[in-house]
């Protein structure tokens, strides 16, 4: 496997110009039989770290395999995308035309999301989803191209209603970031709390990635609910957790989430995050075999602990072995390739799942709480949660 490392700060041109082969002679680039891996993740911002989480989880899948995708050598190439929606089908594109890869692996933010949509329905080039979860993708524009191993925006809030209801708290406020995914998590809370006899008093937002939250914490206050729901994730998810926690509102007002809000940064926010429940498909502390052998060799391969956005590429890079090696690396066999990977059924560390009709997980969502901060599993919020799939005609 050959690896192309990148200084994860660049830019997006300039990571692309590193890491794309551009400095090599043409004739060693048309000759090359490797196969071409390129991410497009968010390696700058508030959810810089998220992409770095996915980038691991995929090449440790990988790894597993000694580095090989049915039988070839491996080239990465690398786009900063610094979830930057308006520079979305830019940034694909230096990976699909310029960098020419046979895979996309990418990303995590939904409008970023939209634009490598565009560009996979375009040229037909296999696109792995290893965390956005846009509805859209797998919805009215879904692909055979396109593959998600991750979530649907509305999967993880859909369940979280229910759960609020069954501890008294009929009377919330809904928080998120003014965008895609903070407006289809909205959807599935809406459905979810609303159907199990829950009142939503108000609905506030901030533009993404803002992180000024004071004078919505102070509106909160004012309008003392039993519980706030909300959607975010990465640095502004840390951030929300000590700002609500330091305004005194946890001692009153039971906070819930999207399990967003606790991956990956318990440590950042510290005590404020203590007692947040949370609907997610992954826990830190899923007590199998499988889970925990996952996160000893993660931790063995990249001195860092894992969390939902690694288990989100992993899954990615054993969707791919798997497709690669039906197809003995020949990706241009879309065929058998679609073949081997529809309908399939992934053995990932949150438990198994199944690939949907329109390439979205069928999977379990866990209850859980921070305590000590880990977050634990204290229930099953959710059985088998599909997304509805609604106006996706594959072909
Ligand atoms: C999204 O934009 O789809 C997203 C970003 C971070 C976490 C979950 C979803």
């Amino acid at each position: 496997m050959t690896t192309r490392r990148t200084v994860l700060a660049h830019s997006a041109a300039a990571i692309g110009a590193v890491s794309s082969g551009l400095l090599l002679p043409s004739l060693a680039r048309a000759q090359s039989d490797k196969l071409r891996v390129g991410f497009m993740l968010p390696y700058t911002g508030t959810y810089a770290q998220l992409g770095v989480s996915i980038e691991k989880g995929f090449l440790m899948a990988l790894n597993e395999q000694g580095g090989k995708l049915g039988g070839r050598e491996v080239e990465f190439f690398k786009v900063d995308d610094e979830s930057n929606p308006a520079k979305g089908v830019e940034n694909a594109n230096l990976l699909v035309q310029r960098d020419k890869v046979d895979v996309l692996v990418g990303t995590v933010h939904s409008g970023v999301q939209m634009g490598i949509q565009k560009v996979a329905r375009e040229s037909g080039v296999l696109s792995l989803i290893p965390n956005a979860g846009v509805h859209a993708a797998t919805r009215a524009l879904c692909a055979p191209n396109v593959y998600r191993t991750s979530f649907s925006n509305s999967q993880p809030t859909l369940a979280l209603g229910k759960a609020m209801m069954d501890r008294g708290h009929k009377k919330a406020v809904w928080i998120t970031w003014n965008y895609s995914a903070g407006a289809e998590a909205f959807e599935g809370f809406e459905a979810g709390y609303t159907a199990a006899g829950g009142t939503i008093v108000e609905k506030l937002a901030v533009p993404f990635p803002s992180v000024e939250f004071q004078a919505l914490l102070t509106q909160i206050a004012a309008a003392k609910p039993d519980a706030v729901a909300c959607f975010f994730a990465g640095g502004g998810a840390a951030k929300f957790l000590r700002d609500f926690h330091a305004a005194g509102l946890s001692k009153t007002i039971q906070l819930y989430g999207s399990g967003f809000l606790t991956e990956g940064v318990l440590e950042a926010a510290g005590p404020a995050a203590e007692g947040v429940l949370t609907t997610m498909h992954y826990s830190d502390a899923l007590d199998t075999p499988r889970n925990k052998n996952f996160r000893l060799e993660y931790a063995k391969a990249f001195k860092s602990q894992p969390d939902v956005y690694s288990v989100q590429g992993y899954d990615a890079g054993q969707l791919l072995i798997l497709g690669a090696n039906a197809v003995k690396g020949d990706l241009s066999n879309k065929k058998a390739l679609y073949a081997a990977m529809d309908g399939v059924t992934i053995d990932s560390p949150r438990g198994k799942w199944k690939m949907s009709a329109a390439h979205n997980p069928i999977q379990d969502m866990y209850l859980r709480q921070v305590v000590k901060g880990e977050n634990k599993v204290i229930g099953i919020a959710g059985k088998a949660v599909a997304d509805s799939g609604a106006g996706c005609r594959m072909g």
